[in-house]
């Protein structure tokens, strides 16, 4: 039979990365963190030098990427084929910024489709992105779209932060998060939008048990 799917879309910092992980977990399911193959090649592009505007340069970077997940660590392989741990880097604002500009490049998204289709085996997928439902994986049996407001996000995006030792201040987090959200939106390639079928979750007042059993509810009504 077909491996199933759920798929998680939806703005920066809207929870989706917490989410997923804890649905994957109570089905016994893999979990892709879409966002991460964009952070570890625009990583990877900064080691490199590879201007932010050079298509065919990412787009080789994505399509050579050597990632290797251990746990939680994230281990990321340079030329010399040298691997360390990145897994904190890449969650540093810099990176996330750099991520949404090089995605807005076809040639980039196109070299890091196979690897994120590779993540779908069995038991079954859950997939956290901006395009998960739209482009990657449309045949999901169960598409959803997680929202919550900016203000919301960036409070959540700075404890995160904050809790992991790493300094923010919440005025710029939440225009830095609404700069990338207005990009990813308005770019011609895989932009940020509900699937035609998406069911849409506003958690802004939910808490992260509750956004789980809604997930798990409907999961539940198609099987
Ligand atoms: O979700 P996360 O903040 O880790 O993603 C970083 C950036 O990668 C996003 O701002 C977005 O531009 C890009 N991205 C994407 N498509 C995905 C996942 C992430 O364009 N499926």
């Amino acid at each position: 039979g077909e491996i199933p799917v759920i798929t998680i879309d939806g703005p920066t910092a809207s929870g989706k990365g917490t989410l997923a992980a804890q649905v994957a977990a109570r089905l016994g399911w893999h979990q892709l963190d879409s966002g991460l193959l964009y952070r570890a090649t625009a990583l990877a592009a900064l080691r490199q030098g590879v201007a932010a505007d050079d298509e065919a340069a990412l787009a080789r970077v994505a399509a050579g990427l050597k990632l290797r997940f251990d746990g939680e660590r994230v281990l990321l392989a340079g030329a010399d084929g040298q691997a360390d741990d990145v897994a904190a880097e890449l969650r540093q604002e810099h990176v996330g910024s750099m991520a949404s500009r090089i995605a807005a490049f076809g040639a980039v998204r196109a070299a890091l489709e196979a690897l994120q289709l590779g993540f779908r085996a069995l038991p079954g997928l859950v997939a956290d992105g901006r395009d998960m439902g739209t482009v990657i994986f449309p045949q999901a049996p169960l598409k959803l779209f997680l929202t919550a407001s900016a203000a919301m996000r960036a409070e959540r995006r700075h404890k995160q932060l904050i809790s992991k030792g790493i300094s923010a201040n919440l005025a710029d987090l939440r225009a830095d998060l609404e700069a990338r959200d207005e990009r990813d939106r308005n770019r011609a390639v895989a932009p940020l939008k509900p699937a035609q079928d998406a069911l849409l979750l506003d958690n802004s007042g939910l808490s992260i048990e509750d956004s789980v059993q809604q997930v798990l509810a409907w999961w539940a009504e198609r099987t």
